[in-house]
């Protein structure tokens, strides 16, 4: 499929909101917004439409997930700590056809034990993690690849 004019959504999920403030030392001092702006103009030159959200509710997640089947071409999704456990957001992912990648800020392989299980990602395309937000740029680029194959 052609690239240009293809839509993408981010969805962020859980405390993602607090992103600059939060554990800065773990997620760094750049803020949600600071993403939405650096990938966004990749975006641009790229001539794709990007559209950016962001929910603590797991079930407000899930209808974002279902809604993004019917208005976007790829799906770059940072769960959270759903990441982890959910179970409705991993069946919701397995139910939409759309590429879909996994992005974590930090290096989930190298924190708690239970930040080791990423049940979502196994309902994703790819995953990118512990890149810090140069995974949103990352993960951009990889579903416009997966779009392109497409
Ligand atoms: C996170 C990693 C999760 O374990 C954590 O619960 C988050 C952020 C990340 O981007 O590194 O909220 O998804």
């Amino acid at each position: 499929m052609q690239v240009k004019g293809a839509t993408i959504w981010v969805i962020n999920g859980p405390n993602l909101n607090l992103l600059g403030e939060r554990e800065p030392e773990i997620y760094g001092r750049e803020t949600l917004t600071d993403v939405e702006k650096k990938i966004g103009e990749i975006a641009e030159e790229n001539q794709v439409n990007l559209e950016f959200f962001q929910e603590n509710e797991e079930g407000k997640l899930v209808t974002l997930i279902q809604k993004a089947r019917l208005h976007a071409d790829g799906l770059l999704l940072n769960p959270g700590a759903y990441s982890h456990y959910s179970l409705a957001i991993y069946d919701a992912l397995r139910a939409i056809t759309i590429p879909k990648v996994e992005v974590h800020i930090s290096q989930v392989a190298a924190r708690e034990e239970f930040r080791r299980n990423l049940l979502t990602a196994g309902a994703c395309d790819g995953l990118i993690a512990g890149l810090g937000t140069y995974g949103y740029v990352l993960g951009l680029y990889a579903l416009l690849e997966l779009i392109k194959e497409g």
